[in-house]
């Protein structure tokens, strides 16, 4: 990475104000329900404290729309840190003022602070420099380890870094750029992007970018039907974006003028309805009346063999409407072919992450990433302006 990383810092006696993505599932009792980007920040924390710093960590919970939501607060987080660090965490009731910098100037070197959600301000989504200035002045040096919002311009991810001498990625982010990064530049071919998802709409970029890196790539879930739509087949009542059959139709000429081979479903799992178990059936041809949901066994089978034959895969969007059982095959079997193909796989958040989870293989793949939208956007080719904003080294 050209960024300064956390490992160049001098932390020793330092108040290091780490950018955190503790935007984690919860309960409604609020407890955490996944802690995985609790976990998966710890290398960083500890890395701090161990060196003698003092680690003053903030996060968004939430969409509170720049005021105070009760539910919304980081103490659920605190716990589930404490219980993981083993450790007291200290916690405060804003992100700014003098009640925080009170409670910054007592802590001892190797303490640990969770500053209250930052988006109870507005000012941070306006990413607004007067409040910048305000995070920065709680800090000596500034880490950004939230790769899961590196993808937003805000105060706490963007802006804080023009007010500090120095702003380093931690070690998370550094992770993150590596495994998504080999998918951009020089993988280990041939490479198979396997993407899917309701929407065609949120992975057009995606699609365009992928189709100049890889060498197969495979369409599945509801977005595979307009791609058929696009190549005059018939898809009964399936999920159908009729404004993007032309830009479907574009990206397959430009696969095949690419040399990209594009595999799309050879069979499906239909029925009237989604909650319909009675009429479930597998078809080569979609009747005019159904919808499909999931991938026949003949699709598994191929995809399972162009998993097999790629060296490295990116897999993106559930094959099928896994959340319900009756049409949860096609993905978990695609989930397991890749887990046990030995290649390296990487995994871009959001529900792909869920199925991984449902099929049992998490610990089976080579990185998953903690970004949902960031992974999406470094992957169409785009600049995180968290990562932007860092200094270089
Ligand atoms: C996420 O969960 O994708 C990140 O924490 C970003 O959250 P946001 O979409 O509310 O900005």
């Amino acid at each position: 990475m050209s960024k300064l990383s956390v490992r160049d810092l001098d932390i020793k006696g330092k108040r290091v104000l780490v950018r955190v993505d503790f935007n984690v599932p919860q309960d409604a009792a609020l407890n955490v329900t996944d802690d995985t980007r609790i976990k998966e920040a710890l290398v960083t924390i500890k890395y701090v404290i161990e060196n003698g710093g003092k680690a003053i960590l903030i996060s968004h919970l939430g969409r509170p729309d720049g005021k105070v939501v009760e539910k919304m607060r980081m103490a659920p987080v605190a716990k589930k840190l404490q219980e993981l660090l083993s450790k007291p965490v200290l916690t405060a009731n804003d992100c700014i003022g003098e009640e925080v910098k009170k409670i910054v100037e007592s802590m001892k070197d190797g303490d640990v602070l969770l500053l209250e959600n930052v988006r109870f301000h507005a000012e941070e989504e306006e990413n607004d420099p007067a409040f910048s200035k305000q995070l920065a002045e709680l800090c000596d040096v500034y880490v950004n380890d939230a790769f899961g919002t590196a993808h937003r311009a805000h105060a706490s991810t963007e802006g804080v870094a023009k007010f500090v001498k120095q702003a380093a990625a931690g070690f998370l982010i550094e992770k993150e750029i590596k495994f998504l990064g080999m998918i951009l530049e020089n993988p280990a071919r041939p490479i198979l992007a396997i993407i899917g998802g309701a929407k065609i709409s949120s992975k057009i970029d995606l699609l365009n970018n992928l189709i100049n890196k890889v060498n197969n790539l495979i369409v599945g879930g509801g977005m595979a039907y307009t791609f058929m739509k696009a190549q005059g087949k018939g898809i009964g009542k399936s999920l159908l974006e009729a404004d993007k059959v032309e830009i479907a139709k574009e990206i397959l000429n430009k696969a095949k003028s690419r040399g990209v081979n594009i595999y799309l479903p050879m069979d499906h799992i239909v029925a009237s309805r989604k909650d319909n178990a009675q009429d479930i059936e597998c078809v080569n041809e979609i009747p005019e009346n159904m919808i499909a949901f999931d991938i026949g066994p003949k699709s598994i089978t191929e995809f399972q063999k162009v998993v097999k034959e790629s060296k490295t895969i990116f897999w993106n969007g559930p094959l099928g409407l896994f959340e319900v059982n009756a049409f949860a095959a096609g993905t978990i079997a695609i989930a397991k072919a890749i887990a046990n193909s030995g290649n390296v796989s990487v995994v871009g958040g959001g529900d792909s992450v869920s199925a991984i989870k449902k099929a049992g293989v998490t610990d089976k793949m080579t990185h998953i990433s903690t970004g949902g939208g960031a992974s999406l956007e470094f992957i169409e080719g785009k600049e995180l302006p968290g990562i932007a904003a860092l200094t270089n080294k």
